[in-house]
């Protein structure tokens, strides 16, 4: 890592001799302060709850930068990916570093369709859930049961194995959605089809039943397709976060992936496009916007606008404006343009990005605020939401394991605290 020739000098003013630490420059964005030695030279720890300030690695696979609303997978702008390319060519980039030659992603799509199937003994861990379970909680769950049937995902160190399993967890994770889909609707599962399309397939098991195979519709493959490749990455997020901590102690990749998921479910992260759609349905009405954003003024309703806001875009989420237009397109195509839904949420976005209590808070659309109105346009249930959204990020997440786990200098991740408990105290003889 290129270290700058400036430093940083950390003055005290209670008179303890003041302390140099060097300053590391990245390809792009800010530069970084080495503080791994702080503690050893200064006897005091730095203080940085929910990481608002702090760099856990250094990655060579997706940069943002907030303040512009710009995001690159592997140098190439979102923009440009989006249009130019699919999920599969998207997750052969964030793998390998390169887009693939032809070649190269026939050899990975044919990789991916041969490792489409599950044990048929996870069909019996389903019949463990109850009926209306939540799909992101089953979908932790049979994440977690993987590594019983792939013994070899335990041998982290050999490249060889990494790859294998990093295959199987971007293969599989459709077809587990979509068991757990017609485990929901109880019905019988489909099995993946390996002449189809990623998304195809997708689609294929979760709309065919035993009797009808499910015509796949360009229009609903191709949206699909883009909310995974707009879905697949970004930088150090709370669950790509999760899945490097957990990895960082050795665990097997899918272990960590699932500890991934079980972090993305949460309505500040990834369930936040499910969080939009029930908030989209309890506005209900134009009318009635105006009362919710007062009461989302008033602190102590402590109710969020979801879909707005985010720790990095602190101008739009790039992402946002895409799937804006992708979900215009869709809803037009499919001539659901006049879903309330649509309309009701352009109109709170317009009124929002009005309103001095977003601006000031630079709270803009995310990712997830029109997401969930397409997924519901493409016939998605809102619980499966953010399961395609981990369907997605899978792809981000076994990409940056796998980065971290060929890292020569990793480390256990192992925070320290500020210790606010009570004093050394003995107990009272009984
Ligand atoms: C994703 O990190 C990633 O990259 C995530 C993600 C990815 O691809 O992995 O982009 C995916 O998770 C997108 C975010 C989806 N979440 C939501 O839409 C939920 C609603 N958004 C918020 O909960 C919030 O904006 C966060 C969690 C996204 C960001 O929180 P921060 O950066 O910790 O901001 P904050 O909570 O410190 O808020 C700063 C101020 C506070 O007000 P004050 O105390 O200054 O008065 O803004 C307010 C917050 O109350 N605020 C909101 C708000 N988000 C922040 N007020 C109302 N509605 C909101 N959505």
């Amino acid at each position: 890592m290129p270290i700058s020739d400036s430093k940083v000098t950390l003055s005290f003013s209670d008179g303890t001799p003041s302390l140099k630490f060097p300053i590391y420059k990245g390809t792009i964005g800010p530069d970084v302060i080495d503080i791994q030695n702080f503690y050893k030279i200064s006897g005091k720890f730095t203080y940085d709850p929910g990481f608002m300030s702090t760099a856990s690695c250094n990655s060579a696979i997706t940069y943002i930068d907030g303040n512009i609303g710009e995001l690159l997978y592997r140098g190439y702008p979102i923009e440009q990916l989006a249009t130019k390319c699919n999920f599969m060519e998207i997750c052969y980039l964030l793998l390998y570093g390169e887009l693939p030659n032809k070649m190269q992603n026939d050899k990975f799509i044919q990789a991916i369709a041969e490792h489409t199937m599950v044990d048929k003994k996870i069909f019996a861990f389903l019949n463990g859930f109850s009926r209306n379970a939540h799909p992101m909680a089953i979908l932790t769950s049979l994440v977690s049961a993987l590594p019983t049937f792939y013994e070899d995902s335990l041998y982290i160190h050999d490249p060889y194995y990494r790859e294998i399993s990093a295959i199987r967890i971007i293969a599989k994770l459709p077809t587990l959605i979509a068991m757990i889909y017609k485990f929901n609707l109880g019905q019988p599962f489909i099995y993946p089809s390996n002449n189809l399309k990623y998304c195809d397939n997708f689609i294929y098991m979760m709309f065919s039943n035993l009797h009808k195979k499910y015509k796949t519709n360009k229009i609903i493959t191709k949206a699909l397709d883009r909310i995974l490749i707009l879905h697949a990455d970004h930088e150090q997020n709370a669950s790509t976060s999760t899945v490097r901590l957990v990895g960082s102690s050795g665990a097997n990749p899918f272990s960590c992936i699932a500890a991934g998921i079980a972090c993305l479910w949460g309505p500040l992260h990834g369930g936040a496009n499910e969080a939009v759609l029930n908030m989209l349905k309890k506005i209900d009405k134009t009318e009635n916007i105006s009362k919710f954003i007062k009461k989302i003024k008033n602190k102590s309703s402590n109710i969020k606008l979801m879909g707005f806001g985010h720790r990095i875009y602190k101008n739009y989420d790039p992402r946002a404006k895409i799937i804006r237009n992708i979900c215009y397109k869709v809803l037009n195509e499919l001539d659901l343009l006049n879903k309330s839904l649509f309309k009701l949420a352009t109109k709170l976005e317009k009124i929002a990005l009005e309103d001095d209590y977003f601006v000031s808070r630079k709270l803009y659309p995310n990712v997830d605020f029109y997401s969930g109105i397409i997924q519901q346009a493409l016939g998605i249930p809102v619980s499966m939401f953010t399961c395609i959204f981990a369907m997605a990020r899978s792809a981000g997440w076994v990409a940056q394991w796998n980065e971290m786990i060929s890292d020569p200098n990793k480390k256990i991740g192992r925070p320290r605290q500020l210790f606010v408990g009570s004093k050394k105290r003995s107990i009272n003889c009984k």
